[in-house]
């Protein structure tokens, strides 16, 4: 098939990729004539795991191409996928202008023949039939178009991974022709099938993220009750999750779920439920939850009188294994610290780079986990990278002023650390 993706975000590229590799021919439209000629030379431009390689392969077997033109992809393009930024305006609303402005485009540069307009990007209930209304006002007469709402379910760090074994594919569409041909191009990919109403496609997306997000702020709403009663979280979670109609899996608690999708979601679902006169107060609950969380991190470090206000923190991407660090716990955690006086010295393996064009010279930025901690009286741990996991915890100690250890993510044995002489806070857990 033949296929153009407009917008070269995380869903965008991932997506482009992945159906280039499966043998398809792939446009993808971008505006930015930099980013366009990283791309067309292999430079994914963010860290996902394989995605370079991905690209580079089907770049040089041509099934990818890079380009700003849209007449050159559309008029022979079978399917259009929408996949531009929603971001959230000031009251949480999504802001659809981007999305709206390119089906102008798509519709004055189709073709003939039959098109699937897919929307990729996250968008409220409803604006897939404006899209085919923008569309039809716009295309030639003779043209027939259908929508499609298609949304993505990829995770960053396992976005790969998500896009070929996907849980399950969602098709929104009252059109039998385009449910044809968006099966069609999914056919080589596993995943549960699903037909639904155009709207129903819309609002799963929505739900899915709303309900993990419901999962985490419910185990930090929990974690605060272990830290008033002597309870610890992990135990009390376990034996919670055990129940398989509540499973274990997104119950971890921490300073709180970041990046550029749940907060953005709940906070754009309840935009549209008050539009709808629905009482939200649920989803209000999870999004304050979340910022407690990570408000009363911070305030426990702040409360223990670190010695010297010199601290280190390990992790800065929102999540383990991108660079991504849009609304990422850190730049809160740093934030705060900064306003009272600390020192921070910082790591991550992957989003230092981005980092530094938010906090440039006001911390300092190491080269490794080690020389981050050396001469610090607190180590604080914001992201779960597997490398942080098993590092050398006696050397640590070694290289700290004080062996004092804030945990946000819940990585360390509690007895272990106690053992190794740290003072050593977790979220939800008993202190040593
Ligand atoms: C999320 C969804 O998981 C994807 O299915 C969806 O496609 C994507 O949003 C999107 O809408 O595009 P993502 O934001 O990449 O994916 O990452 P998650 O793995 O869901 O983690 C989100 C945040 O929650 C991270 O900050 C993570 O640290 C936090 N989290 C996750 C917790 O604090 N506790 C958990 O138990 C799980």
């Amino acid at each position: 098939m033949t296929i153009t993706f407009i917008g070269h975000g995380y869903v965008g590229l991932v997506t482009a990729c992945v159906f280039a590799d499966l043998g398809n021919t792939v446009y993808v439209i971008g505006r930015d004539p930099k980013k366009l000629s990283r791309l067309k030379k292999g430079d994914p431009i963010i860290y996902e795991p394989g995605l370079k390689e991905l690209l580079q392969k089907n770049l040089i077997a041509k099934r990818l191409i890079f380009t700003d033109l849209y007449k050159t992809s559309i008029p022979g393009s079978e399917i259009v996928f929408i996949a531009v930024g929603t971001p959230p305006k000031n009251n949480g609303e999504a802001d659809l202008s981007s999305v709206f402005n390119v089906a102008q485009e798509i519709a004055k540069n189709l073709g003939q023949k039959f098109t699937v307009i897919s929307c990729k990007s996250t968008v409220p209930v409803g604006t897939n039939r404006k899209i085919l209304e923008i569309i039809n006002k716009y295309k030639p007469a003779k043209t027939t178009v259908a929508p499609v709402s298609c949304p993505e379910f990829l995770r960053e760090g396992t976005a790969l991974q998500d896009t070929f074994h996907p849980d399950r594919v969602v098709i929104g569409s009252d059109d039998k022709k385009a449910v044809e041909l968006l099966l069609e191009l999914h056919k080589p990919i596993n995943g549960k099938r699903l037909i639904v109403g155009l709207e129903s496609a819309e609002l799963i997306k929505y739900a899915s993220n709303s309900i993990l997000a419901t999962k985490i702020s419910f185990a930090n709403l929990i974690s605060f009750f272990c830290e008033k009663t002597g309870a610890d979280v992990e135990e009390v979670l376990d034996g919670v999750g055990i129940d398989n109609r509540i499973g274990r899996i997104f119950l971890y608690p921490g300073v709180g779920y970041g990046g550029s999708c749940f907060p953005k979601d709940v906070k754009a679902l309840a935009k549209i439920g008050e539009g709808l006169n629905i009482d939200v107060s649920l989803l209000d609950a999870v999004e304050r939850i979340n910022f407690l969380a990570r408000q009363r991190f911070v305030e426990k470090i702040i409360a223990d009188n670190v010695k010297d206000k010199n601290v280190a923190i390990w992790g800065l991407a929102f999540k383990p294994n991108t660079d991504d660090i849009r609304d990422a716990p850190s730049t809160y955690i740093i934030d705060e610290l900064l306003n009272k006086g600390f020192k921070i010295k910082v790591y991550d393996p992957e989003a230092m780079d981005n980092m530094k064009k938010i906090f440039g010279e006001r911390v300092v930025f190491c080269t490794s986990s080690y020389e981050a901690v050396k001469g610090t009286s607190a180590l604080i741990v914001a992201t779960e990278w597997n490398e942080f996991k098993q590092a050398d915890l006696i050397k640590i100690k070694s290289l700290m002023k004080e062996p004092v250890v804030f945990d946000g993510r819940n990585i360390y044995d509690p007895v272990k650390m106690k053992k190794l002489g740290f003072r050593y806070f977790a979220v939800g857990r008993p202190l040593n």
